[in-house]
């Protein structure tokens, strides 16, 4: 069988740079032989075949083909995963929305190239920002690939509010699970830990903590990390992608759940349509959104916030004729 299709778009930026490696080392989809198709604008194609030459230079034995292009139907065909990440970055003082007019357009001809060229069993995730609004962008200017092979990427959220509720217990991560992002990847996102266990047992924490500190700074971390760095997360944002895709293709395990930006059916008053962040599960096949939570006032009023601006956006890249 010859390896799986994956195209990658933005190779050469700063995600790209991150992820293309661990995905070549089998780290996204374990055993399995990979073929890397990149995606770039033309003025950065140069750069993405100089990390082609690297990934070559790596000898890789799951590594099977990397070829570059600047034609996203080239670039899609035949493509089994997509990963979107080629979008602009933002930089310090600006919000993920301030970015849907200069990175809204790229994801609309994407769309199109996906439901021309892509294999029947695609899945895509979008990375770039706004990414749920532009996963709602490319899944709709692809009629022909099911909504529910397109979803935007939350984990890295999921990620940081696990990581702050171990280093705040003083538990080990791996002993964390059914934290869960809602809404939005932006600051209206609502990282929820009314089902929180810690090895399986329910979580105690403070809600003033919660509230004042929790949320805060999982919402603002990657405003407090462009703010650090000087440029925005790369290494943990690759490293986000090729946990959501290992989870949707390998399975999530039976006594957790992760969360992703999933095209809403009406789960838990979301309106349908909107790509909104869920707890989810997968056996393999697709995302599954995990049913029969409790959403208490606190919780529906901050779900509620993050799908009004979900909503906002949803009508601006309407109007700005990306969507119909
Ligand atoms: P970057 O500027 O380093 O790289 C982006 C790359 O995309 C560039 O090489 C650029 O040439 C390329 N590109 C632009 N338009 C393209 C197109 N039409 N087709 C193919 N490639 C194209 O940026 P980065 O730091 O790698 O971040 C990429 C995106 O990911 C940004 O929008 C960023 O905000 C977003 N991001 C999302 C998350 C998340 O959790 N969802 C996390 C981190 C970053
Ligand atoms: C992140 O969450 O780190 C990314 O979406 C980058 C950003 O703009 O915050």
């Amino acid at each position: 069988m010859p390896g799986m299709r994956i195209t990658v778009t933005g190779a050469a930026g700063q995600i790209g740079y991150a992820l293309l490696f661990r995905i070549a080392s089998g780290a996204m989809l374990g055993d399995e032989p990979v073929r890397l198709r990149l995606l770039e604008v033309p003025a950065a194609v140069g750069a993405a075949e100089g990390t082609a030459m690297e990934l070559v230079d790596c000898a890789f034995p799951l590594l099977e083909s990397v070829d570059v292009f600047d034609d996203a139907g080239t670039a899609f065909d035949g493509a089994q995963i997509a990963l979107l990440v080629g979008a602009r970055p933002r930089g310090p003082g600006m919000e993920r929305s301030d970015l849907l007019e200069a990175n809204g357009a790229i994801f609309a001809p994407q769309g199109a190239a996906i439901n021309a060229r892509a294999a029947d069993d695609v899945r895509v995730l979008v990375v770039g920002n706004p990414a749920n609004t532009n996963a709602l962008i490319a899944a709709s200017h692809a009629p022909d690939v099911p909504a529910d092979r397109f979803s935007a990427m939350t984990r890295l959220d999921h990620n940081r509010a696990v990581a702050q509720l171990a280093a705040r217990t003083g538990a080990r991560v791996g002993d964390v699970s059914r934290v869960t992002i809602w809404g939005n990847h932006s600051t209206t996102q609502f990282p929820d830990l009314a089902h929180a266990r810690i090895s399986g047992e329910p979580v105690a924490v403070d809600s003033s903590w919660v509230e004042d500190d929790f949320i805060p700074t999982v919402a603002r971390r990657g405003a407090a990390i462009i703010e650090a760095r000087g440029a925005s997360s790369a290494a943990s944002a690759a490293n986000a992608a090729i946990d959501h895709v290992r989870d949707w293709v390998q399975g999530t395990s039976p006594h957790d759940w992760t969360s992703a930006g999933v095209i809403s059916d009406g789960a838990y008053g979301v309106p349908e349509g909107i790509v909104s962040s869920f707890p989810v599960t997968s056996d393999g096949t697709g995302w599954r959104i995990v049913d029969g939570l409790e959403i208490d006032a606190f919780a529906r009023s901050r779900i509620d916030a993050s799908v009004a601006e979900l909503l906002e956006e949803r009508d601006a890249v309407r109007s700005l004729g990306l969507i119909p």
